[in-house]
Formats: structure tokens, C-alpha cells, sequence
């Protein structure tokens, strides 16, 4: 993939990785639009880059999804990279927990359907421009999970084994499918509470870059890489490895 002149969709783009992604891409594209669910964080990012473009959305609401992108294909007819990078995450207990079930809706709407749903919504813009690139964000826990996360490893590793599935389906459509898989990264997404190993975003982002040029169809971010081989070879010792990594 080449890094400049593109037209580029991140969806969760106002905060942590997808922040840092729009810095980085600001810098050499035609457009960088972004999207979340909150206005204070989309303004706050334009502040900081008043070249992006922001869009206020919620992507577990389907009709918004629709309305998203019916509106990306009437303004920004020349996308040609749509990131799928918003997700959420719920550490609590299955047991016991009350609204347990919205959760679990909450997180597989977000974190799988809604990036099933931009991709058969923006897929013929992506098809009809050149140089097209799908990129899945997904993260090391698809090989093994995290057992804090009732739902976040299931989704993830869902949208892993869609990703692989779809690279095969739409190997002849020139549109390339990317997976890029995080290590703990330091972002709000821990809530001021990072695991120990996790590192900057800047070197996510950049090391992440680096596997886009070279075209790597998934790229294993910083110890994923790790976790990944010894998920094969040792699953057990990967799992036990995984659970016991302390936060903060
Ligand atoms: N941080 C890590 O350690 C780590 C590790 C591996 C993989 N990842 C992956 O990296 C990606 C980014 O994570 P991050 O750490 O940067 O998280 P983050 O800082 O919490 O950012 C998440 C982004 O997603 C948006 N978002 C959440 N729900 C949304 C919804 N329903 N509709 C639209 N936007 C929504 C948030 O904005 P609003 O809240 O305003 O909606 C925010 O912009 C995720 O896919 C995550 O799974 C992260």
C-alpha cells in the first residue's frame, strides 16, 4: 500500500491508535475522515488536526452505519481505505453481572457487525477506485483470550476468521484485506490502568505502517508476533502466559 494519496475512513479515529493513525495519515492524503460516537472527542481531534474531517456515529446502530456511509459515498466518492478500528470492551465477570446481555450485544455490534456492515455498504466505492484497501484492526487475544474479556476476545477473533474467510472471497475483487493485530497498546482504552508491556502508540502505529508498505496482508504487531507462534506450538503455556500479565 502506498501511504500517501488516499482517501481514508477510520472508524474510532478520535482517541488511542485511531488518533495516532489519523496523525500519521493526515500528513500525505487527500482526506482523513473520522468517525465516533462522541462530539466533545471528535472536536477535540479536529482541534489538534483541523485537516481531518469528522462524523459523529454510532456504529452499533445499523441505520446510522447506513447513514455513514450513504453519506461517505455522496461526499467522498474516492475513498479507497476504510479502517476498521472502533471497538469497546467490557472487563467484568459473566456471573453475576446484571446487564450482562447488553454487553454482549453491545460489543458484537460494535466490534463485529458494524465492521461487516461498513464493508457491504462502502465495498462497490472501494471496488470501483484504484489502489482499494480494507484494514481489519484486531489484536493478539484472537489467538488466545484474555479471560478478564467475556466478549472482546469471542468478537475479535470473529472478525479475525471473517478477515481470513473474506481475503479468499474477494481475492479477485483488486481490493487488498489487511488485518493488523495490536499487543497491548497505551491508550484510554485501559482507563489510566495500561498492562505493564503494553507500548506507545506512535510505535504501534509505526511498526503497523511499515507491514501496510510491505504489503503484508496480516501484520503482527510488536509480541504478537510472539504470542502467535507460541499459541501453535505451546496453547496452554500461551493462555497461562496471556492471563498472567497484571495491569497498571
Ligand atoms: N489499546 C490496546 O491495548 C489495544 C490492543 C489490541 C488491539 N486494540 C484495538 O485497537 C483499536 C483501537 O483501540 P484504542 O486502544 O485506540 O481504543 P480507544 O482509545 O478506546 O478508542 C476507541 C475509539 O473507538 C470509538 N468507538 C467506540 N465505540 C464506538 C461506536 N459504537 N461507534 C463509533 N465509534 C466508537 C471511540 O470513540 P467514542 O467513544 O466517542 O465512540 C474511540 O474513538 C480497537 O479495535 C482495539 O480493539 C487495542
Amino acid at each position: 500500500m502506498k501511504l500517501s494519496g488516499n482517501t481514508i475512513l477510520i472508524t474510532g479515529g478520535s482517541s488511542g491508535i485511531g488518533l495516532e493513525m489519523s496523525k500519521r495519515f493526515i500528513q500525505n492524503n487527500n482526506k482523513v475522515i473520522i468517525c465516533g460516537r462522541s462530539q466533545e472527542k471528535l472536536n477535540a481531534a479536529k482541534e489538534q488536526l483541523p485537516q481531518l474531517e469528522i462524523v459523529p456515529c454510532d456504529l452499533s446502530d445499523k441505520k446510522q452505519c447506513r447513514a455513514l456511509t450513504n453519506w461517505i459515498m455522496e461526499k467522498h466518492p474516492d475513498l479507497n481505505v476504510l479502517i476498521n478500528n472502533a471497538a469497546v470492551v467490557n472487563k467484568v465477570n459473566f456471573l453475576g453481572t446484571d446487564d450482562i446481555l447488553e454487553m454482549a450485544e453491545q460489543e458484537t455490534e460494535t466490534n463485529f457487525l458494524a465492521p461487516i456492515r461498513l464493508i457491504h455498504f462502502l465495498y462497490p466505492q472501494l471496488q470501483k477506485n484504484k489502489d482499494s484497501h480494507l484494514i481489519n484492526i484486531t489484536t493478539g487475544l484472537v489467538y488466545t483470550p484474555r479471560v478478564a474479556y467475556p466478549f472482546y476476545n469471542a468478537t475479535k477473533a470473529a472478525l479475525h476468521s471473517f478477515t481470513q474467510m473474506f481475503r479468499e472471497q474477494s481475492k479477485n475483487t483488486g481490493v487488498s484485506v489487511v488485518e493488523v493485530m495490536f499487543p497491548a497498546v497505551k491508550t484510554p482504552w485501559h482507563k489510566g490502568n495500561p498492562p505493564k508491556i503494553a507500548i506507545a502508540t506512535d510505535r504501534a502505529v509505526e511498526e503497523m505502517l511499515t507491514g501496510l508498505e510491505k504489503g503484508i496482508p496480516e501484520i503482527r504487531v510488536g509480541r504478537t508476533k510472539l504470542l502467535y507462534s507460541i499459541s501453535r506450538l505451546a496453547p496452554k503455556f500461551a493462555f497461562n502466559k496471556v492471563n498472567s500479565l497484571a495491569d497498571g
